[in-house]
C-alpha cells in the first residue's frame, strides 16, 4: 500500500481528486497517510478534515528564517514515513534537502504543457494569463517528478485541452482543472502505485 503525503496552498481540488480517485478505486494500492499546508485556514485542510486524513500546518510565518522552516517541514514530511509526496497546488519552493531525501518520490501537477509557461513565476492564474497572451490554441496540465530546478523534471503525463474564444485566466484555469489536472494526478498515482512508472 503506497503511502502518500499531499502538500498543498489553497483549495485543495487537486487534493479532492485524490481523495474521490481512491474512493471510487480509481486508485488502488494506495491512501494518503497526511496533508501538510504551508498556510492556515486554507480549504484544503477543511477537505481533508472531512476525509478523516491526518493534517498539519508548516508556515514560513512561524519560523525566525528559511533555514528554520525547511527543516521543520521536512521533519514534518518525514514524520508520515511517506512512499510519494505530491506536490498539488504546493506554493513554497522545496527544500533541496528533502529533494535529495525522496528523490524520485515527489511529483507535482503543473497547469500548461512543460515546457510551455512554466518556471519561476509560472503558478495559478498567471500561467493562463500567459497562455492567453500567447494566443496558444491548445494549452493543458503536466504532471512531473520534482528535482531541483523549477517545473524541470522528468515528465510523467500530460493533457491537451482546448483554449476557447472569449476565455478568461478563471475560465481557462476551471476548464484546465477540471479537463486535465483532475484527471492526471489520480492516474499518475494510480500507475506509480501499480509500479507502472
Ligand atoms: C491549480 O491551478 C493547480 O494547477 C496549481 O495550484 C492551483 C490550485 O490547486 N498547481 P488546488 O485547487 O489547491 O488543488
Amino acid at each position: 500500500m503506497l503511502r502518500v503525503v499531499v502538500m498543498v496552498s489553497g483549495g485543495g481540488t487537486n487534493l479532492q481528486a485524490i481523495i474521490d480517485g481512491i474512493a471510487n478505486k480509481e486508485i488502488e494500492h494506495a491512501h494518503i497517510v497526511g496533508v501538510i499546508s504551508n498556510n492556515y485556514g486554507v480549504y484544503a485542510l477543511e477537505r481533508a478534515a472531512k476525509a478523516g486524513i491526518d493534517h498539519a500546518v508548516v508556515s514560513p510565518k512561524d519560523f525566525a528564517d528559511r533555514t528554520s522552516f525547511n527543516e521543520a517541514l521536512l521533519d514534518k514530511v518525514r514524520s508520515y514515513e511517506p512512499d510519494l509526496i505530491v506536490l498539488a497546488g504546493f506554493l513554497v519552493v522545496i527544500p533541496e534537502k528533502m529533494i535529495d531525501e525522496y528523490e524520485n518520490r515527489i511529483i507535482n501537477i503543473h497547469p500548461s504543457l512543460i515546457p510551455s509557461f512554466c518556471g519561476t513565476g509560472y503558478y495559478g492564474l498567471k500561467v493562463h494569463e500567459a497562455a492567453l497572451a500567447r494566443g496558444v490554441k491548445l494549452t493543458g496540465a503536466t504532471v512531473h517528478y520534482v528535482d531541483k530546478g523549477t517545473d524541470t523534471g522528468p515528465i510523467i503525463l500530460q493533457k491537451a485541452v482546448e483554449v476557447k474564444d472569449g476565455d478568461t485566466p478563471e475560465i481557462l484555469q476551471r476548464r484546465v482543472m477540471e479537463e486535465a489536472e483532475w484527471k492526471l494526478l489520480p492516474e499518475a498515482i494510480s500507475k506509480i502505485a501499480k509500479e507502472k512508472i
